[in-house]
């Protein structure tokens, strides 16, 4: 049987996990992680661009945002997640709402994009966009979009965390937003 416990230089007792992070190459530990350098190196991993939409149930307004969270999660049954801030203005919207939309944007959507980023009233007045499942607004001129009825939503840290059953799929434009490192882009070539 292997002993778990190993001498150290002084001749003390060591686990063997102690040991083995020793001898990895230098990480950055939890309790050294900036926000900024977390923000940084996360907005290295390329998206697309998505508006997520719902109607607030209360004033039966459309609601909406920017959001580069959006992934596959289930094929069967068919699953999609994004997450939401919890300070957003938009919170309650989508946390009582049946349904949402996730609108992929096309490469000439970044004013729609830029827009449903910043504070405003009135992102819905210009762009032409019709009520999809639930009432949650779909966007003309996407690459996809993905109506779904709220799966489930889940507590994470600083956001919720918000799963959709897929119900109906649409979309028609072929070139796609990308997001990579805080700027807009085309899709590259492919390789
Ligand atoms: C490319 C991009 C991606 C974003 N992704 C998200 C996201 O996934 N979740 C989120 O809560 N905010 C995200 N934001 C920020 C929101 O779009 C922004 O805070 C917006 O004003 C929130 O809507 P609200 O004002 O209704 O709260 C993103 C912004 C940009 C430009």
């Amino acid at each position: 049987m292997t002993d778990s416990r190993l001498p150290d230089d002084d001749g003390d007792e060591l686990d063997t996990d102690a040991a083995e992070a020793r001898s990895r190459p230098a990480e950055i530990a939890p309790a050294e992680l900036s926000a900024d350098e977390l923000r940084r190196a996360l907005g290295r991993f390329v998206t697309g661009v998505t508006i997520v939409t719902c109607r607030d149930g209360g004033s039966g307004e459309p609601v909406g945002l920017t959001a580069n969270s959006f992934n596959a999660l289930s094929l069967d049954p068919p699953l999609v997640l994004w997450s939401l801030r919890k300070a957003s203005g938009s919170i309650d919207a989508f946390a009582n709402a049946s349904h949402f939309a996730v609108n992929v944007l096309a490469e000439d959507q970044v004013d729609l994009s830029r827009r449903f980023a910043r504070p405003s009233s009135a992102r819905f007045a210009a762009g032409a966009w019709s009520d999809g499942q639930g009432g949650a607004p779909v966007l003309a001129g996407c690459v996809a979009v993905f109506e779904c009825r709220r799966h489930s939503h889940h507590d994470a840290g600083d956001h919720l965390l918000f799963i959709g059953q897929v119900e109906r799929i649409g979309g028609s434009a072929e070139a796609p937003l990308v997001y990579h490192a805080g700027h807009y882009r085309a899709i590259g070539e492919q390789l």
